[in-house]
């Protein structure tokens, strides 16, 4: 693999396990710095460890909050700290609740808009303003979900808080490209993570019969996603959506499509 971000140092949220470890992963075998978080730190140390025997580039543990902004502006202070500038933000982490509307609380409902929205709103904030300031653009990538564009069973808040991303992406076209800095989304389909394996062990069996190419994502095909939008190849692409989900979006059933319609009393 070439060294395409050899010295641009990165922050990736929730990346002890699941796909935002494996963009850790393909970064620091691209040569990146990478300041992995995770809320739960003997997750973030762990990861950080394999990490650091692939190299080249080093990885550091931050545990902490994705959704909390205070956490947020010590992750950029240490990022700096450590590497000496914030070039590739990754915000990843992400509460996926199921719920049934009728009975969804207010304490569940900002749980999740903390962590998926205004998490990702104010690390995008809080690193443009570094990269504003070393002057040489940056990229920022937030990641999002086919259920942001697709309505899915139980995920009427987590399928707002991505769809808002989508739109996130778009209006800060306004205030970060004359400073160089591009900001995209990226919806992935169906992913195999230890999270949706534990959430439903036939989980790639079923998704795989539902997906037009017949395949259920790895966390590999939306991480090869991820490194093209940082890339300087992607230089001219943002404000975007990239779907990564086999077509899913464009022509795919639902699991249970049968029973979708029906309303309980
Ligand atoms: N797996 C999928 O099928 C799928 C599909 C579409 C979109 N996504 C999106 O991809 C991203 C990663 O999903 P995943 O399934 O790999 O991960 P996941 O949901 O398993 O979580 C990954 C990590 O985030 C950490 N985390 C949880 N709360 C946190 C917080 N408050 N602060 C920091 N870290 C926290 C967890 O400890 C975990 O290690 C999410 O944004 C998710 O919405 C996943």
């Amino acid at each position: 693999m070439s060294l395409k971000f050899s010295n641009k140092s990165a922050i990736i949220t929730g990346a002890g396990k699941g796909i935002g470890f494996e963009i850790a992963h393909q970064l620091v075998r691209s040569g990146a710095n990478v300041m992995l978080n995770d809320i739960d730190p003997e997750l973030a140390k762990s990861a950080t460890e394999k990490l650091s025997l692939e190299g080249p580039g080093t990885c550091v543990a931050l545990a902490g909050d994705a959704g909390d902004v205070a956490f947020i502006q010590q992750m950029i202070a240490q990022t700096i700290a450590y590497f000496g500038r914030v070039d590739l933000v990754v915000a990843n982490a992400s509460y996926t609740l199921f719920g049934d509307f009728f009975a969804f609380t207010e304490e569940n409902f900002q749980k999740v808009v903390d962590l998926n929205l205004k998490g990702p709103f104010f690390i995008a904030q809080q690193a443009a303003i570094q990269m504003r300031k070393q002057g040489n653009g940056g990229r920022i990538l937030l990641m999002s979900s086919t259920i942001g564009l697709r309505a899915y069973p139980q995920l009427a808040v987590y399928s707002m808080t991505k769809a808002a991303l989508h739109m996130m992406a778009r209006s800060l076209v306004l205030d970060l490209s004359r400073h160089g800095i591009t900001v995209n989304a990226i919806a992935p389909g169906a992913t195999i993570t230890e999270r949706t394996l534990l959430e439903d062990p036939a989980y790639e069996n079923k998704w795989k019969q539902l997906i037009p190419d017949s395949k259920t994502a790895f966390p590999c095909d939306i991480a090869k996603a991820t490194l093209f939008l940082l890339s300087e190849d992607a230089s001219h692409i943002t404000g975007q959506t990239i779907v990564v989900d086999g077509g899913w979006t464009a022509v795919g059933p639902y699991p249970n499509a049968a029973n979708l319609s029906k309303t309980e009393s």
